[in-house]
């Protein structure tokens, strides 16, 4: 049998390894070097939303495309350079999908003039995030900082750790897990689905025929059926946008939860959360549809929990000046 004192040094080497691992993020990070740099994003974010309703969703998926490549590095803002950098800007998640670099830009370069060489491109992502959701009447919360960015990125990593919706929901719970998030970290994140826009060919597989059924996913409302047959015809543009929550397309509530629970997802992914008979993932989605302070709650954990996947912090990676490319 371990002596009690060789298990307390075992204990302590457990503690110490993850206290350095888990990193040293805090809301704090920035208070004496850039005091006002939320309000900063804030205000660019609200610039923004004036010509693009749509943005602050852009931006929170930005982060999460960030945190499941590589960790919150910032790794997704860096633009292809022809050699060592394959940006994950051209991974299939991304192409023709991802937006908002414009927006970082300007909010990197409001943050530059208050506070030179301080504030990474991480942090950005995840200042924005949290602006996003509160700017859409969504919760607030204490952001946590200090992550520094890659030099360089990660195309195929951005290919194979991203969920696609056409995947089972055991295939995204594994993505999840592959980051150190749960089933309800999973249903959580996935309410941010209750704003932004998403393009007819993620979901029009659903439409028509579905699983070479001959027929529509049968877990889609007939009514919204009809209105995204016409929406997203077949052989017409794939491009074509729609809105992720057809209740309250802008707004950061709960009804993505209580649309699932009337056959109202538009991703499969989506709808997969609350039809897949059996699943962990039904209750958690009554509870948040039941409560949007129980589901305002778990997201605030969530998105934290998501923030905190590897961050290079210390002396690792760099303060990019520029968020397209390393110093
Ligand atoms: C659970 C697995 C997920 C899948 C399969 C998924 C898939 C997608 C897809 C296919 C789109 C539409 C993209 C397009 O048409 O260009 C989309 C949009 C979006 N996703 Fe997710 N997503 C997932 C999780 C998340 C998470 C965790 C977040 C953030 C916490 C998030 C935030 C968003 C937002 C806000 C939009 C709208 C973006 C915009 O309007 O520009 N998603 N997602
Ligand atoms: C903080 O930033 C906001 C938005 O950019 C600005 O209006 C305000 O004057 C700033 N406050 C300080 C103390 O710099
Ligand atoms: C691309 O970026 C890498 C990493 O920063 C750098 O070593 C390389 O010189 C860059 N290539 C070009 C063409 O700028
Ligand atoms: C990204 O999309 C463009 C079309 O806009 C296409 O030409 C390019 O091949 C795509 N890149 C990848 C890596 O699929
Ligand atoms: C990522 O996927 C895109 C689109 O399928 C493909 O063109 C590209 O080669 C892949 N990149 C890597 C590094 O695997
Ligand atoms: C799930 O993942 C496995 C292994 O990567 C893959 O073969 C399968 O096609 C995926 N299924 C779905 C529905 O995404
Ligand atoms: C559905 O797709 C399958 C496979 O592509 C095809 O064999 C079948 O004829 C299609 N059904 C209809 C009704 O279009
Ligand atoms: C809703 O959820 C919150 C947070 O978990 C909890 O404190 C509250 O009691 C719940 N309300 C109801 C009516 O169940």
């Amino acid at each position: 049998m371990a002596s009690f004192s060789s298990l307390l040094a075992m204990a302590l080497a457990i503690s110490i390894f993850l206290s350095h691992s888990n990193a040293q993020l805090s809301s704090t990070f920035y208070s004496t070097t850039c005091p006002n740099v939320s309000s900063i994003v804030s205000t660019v974010i609200q610039q923004a939303l004036q010509n693009d309703a749509r943005i602050g969703a852009s931006l929170i998926r930005l982060h999460f495309h960030d945190c499941f490549v590589n960790g919150c590095d910032g790794s997704i803002l860096l633009d292809n350079n022809g050699t060592t950098i394959v940006s994950e800007k051209d991974a299939a998640p991304n192409n023709n999908s991802a937006r908002g670099f414009d927006v970082v830009d300007n909010i990197k370069t409001a943050v530059e003039n208050a506070c030179p060489g301080v504030v990474s491109c991480a942090d950005i992502l995840a200042l924005a995030s949290e602006s996003a959701v509160s700017l859409a009447s969504g919760p607030s919360w204490n952001v946590l900082l200090g992550r520094r960015d890659s030099r360089t990125a990660n195309q195929a990593g951005a290919n194979t750790s991203i969920p696609a919706p056409f995947e089972s929901l055991s295939n995204i719970t594994t993505k999840f897990s592959n980051v150190g998030l749960n089933v309800n970290d999973l249903v959580a994140l996935s309410g941010a689905h209750t704003f932004g826009r998403a393009q007819c060919r993620t979901f029009s597989n659903r439409l028509f025929n579905f699983s070479n059924t001959g027929n529509p996913d049968s877990h889609l409302k007939h009514n919204l059926l009809s209105t995204l047959q016409q929406v997203c015809p077949q052989g017409g543009s794939g491009s074509t946008v729609t809105n992720l929550d057809p209740t309250t397309p802008d707004t950061f509530d709960s009804s993505y939860f209580s649309n699932l629970q009337n056959n109202r997802g538009l991703l499969q992914s989506d709808q997969e959360l609350f039809s897949t008979s059996g699943a962990a993932t039904i209750a958690i989605v009554n509870s948040f549809s039941a409560n949007q302070t129980a589901f305002f709650q778990s997201f605030v954990q969530s998105m934290i929990n998501m923030g905190n996947i590897s961050p290079l912090t210390g002396t690792s990676g760099e303060i990019r000046l520029n968020c397209r490319r390393p110093n």
